[in-house]
């Protein structure tokens, strides 16, 4: 199997890097070279996707079974790739998103729900992250994909990623924070359903599907209603080993005092349609998700190892400040006490 993935280096790319030379693929990777060197010896092609002539030098080293897209984002420099690689590449897989539906986090989400609309041309001009065009512009990645390679399209549509190298910083941020030990502050209800995927199993089923000539759309996540937001901080007290109370704050106070929930509480939505994505097609076709505990494990491991993300615009968004936490935790005790 020849892959030539687009990416490689920072989070899901590294993964999937990963799973593909366990297999003794011979793999191609294509990117800037500004996050260091492939996590493992490869076929290294420096290039930049936004320079045409850098695609029609990449083609030259095809052709490939397929071609894997990690962090496409811009549907004119999708469209321009695909293009490209078309004459080379037998099909093009594309990491896409739960954002990609329209009524997410409104409503449950299955694979033939309604999608953003999307331009397969458009550049926004802009490579700064915006959570309200991140949606539509990864749609507009799927038509220009599906118009260069018609039916030879493989797409994932994960939801939250978690894993060892996560750049966002959410599971990095909860165990950081739970490690203090402490009072640390929850957001009521406790079994609140929650849906994160650990980045190694979206690898392993992404790979599955392309060695099995697999083609369409997937969304990856556990089932619906396995893990919940308690057995997540259960799961962080345990492989930090550390000693504290969690106390639940009720979510509608916690928004009246103006706590963001998604960010500033990484994972906290309290919209419980937030987390049914329905992910029956993937595991019918062998998608397994491991233990959330394994996930916290292994990102704390890599955390304690002196492990650190690639540096993202997005990871400062994440988390509570230690003296927000305090104060939040004060007024909360304090409303509890007062009649
Ligand atoms: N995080 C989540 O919870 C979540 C949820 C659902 C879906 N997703 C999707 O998962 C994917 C995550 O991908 P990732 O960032 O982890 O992928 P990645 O492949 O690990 O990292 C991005 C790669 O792109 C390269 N790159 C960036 N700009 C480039 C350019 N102009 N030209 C050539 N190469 C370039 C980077 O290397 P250099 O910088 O060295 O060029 C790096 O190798 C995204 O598609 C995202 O939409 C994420």
């Amino acid at each position: 199997m020849r892959l030539l993935i687009l990416g490689g280096t920072w989070f899901v790319g590294r993964a999937v890097l990963r799973e593909a030379l366990a297999r003794r693929w011979h793999v191609t990777v294509f990117n800037r070279g500004r996050s260091g060197p492939p996590p493992a010896p490869v076929e290294h092609i420096r290039g930049d996707w936004e320079r045409p002539q850098d695609l029609v030098r990449l083609a030259a080293h095809g052709p490939w079974d397929a071609v894997l897209d990690v962090a496409g984002t811009i549907p004119a420099l999708v469209r321009n790739a695909a293009r490209a690689l078309a004459p080379v590449t037998g099909r093009y897989v594309f990491i896409s998103t739960i954002s990609a539906y329209r009524d997410w986090p409104y409503a449950p989400v299955d694979e033939n729900s309604p999608l953003w609309e999307g331009d397969p041309d458009l550049d926004p001009g802009t490579r700064r992250w915006d959570p309200d065009a991140y949606g539509p512009l990864k749609v507009g990645c799927e038509l220009a994909i599906r118009r260069e390679f018609d039916r030879h399209v493989l797409i994932m549509r994960p939801h939250v990623i978690l894993g060892p190298h996560e750049y966002v910083g959410r599971l990095p941020w909860w165990l950081t924070r739970i490690s203090r030990g402490g009072v640390v502050l929850a957001p009521a209800p406790p079994d609140r359903a929650i849906q994160p995927v650990d980045v190694r199993d979206v690898a392993r089923f992404t790979l599955d599907q392309i060695q099995a000539g697999g083609a369409g759309v997937f969304n990856l996540a556990p089932p619906v209603g396995r893990d919940t937001y308690e057995g997540l901080l259960i799961a962080c007290v345990d492989v930090t080993g550390a000693s504290c109370e969690i106390v639940w704050a009720d979510e509608q106070w916690l928004k009246a005092q103006g706590v963001a929930e998604w960010t500033e509480i990484p994972l906290w939505r309290t919209l419980p349609t937030a987390w049914t994505m329905d992910t029956r097609k993937a595991h019918a076709a062998g998608l397994v998700c491991r233990p959330l505990r394994e996930t916290a494990a292994d990102t704390w491991q890599w955390l304690q190892a002196g492990g650190r993300p690639v540096e993202h615009e997005r990871f400062a968004e994440h988390g509570l400040a230690p003296d927000r936490e305090a104060e939040l935790l004060r007024r909360w005790r304090l409303s509890r006490t007062t009649p």
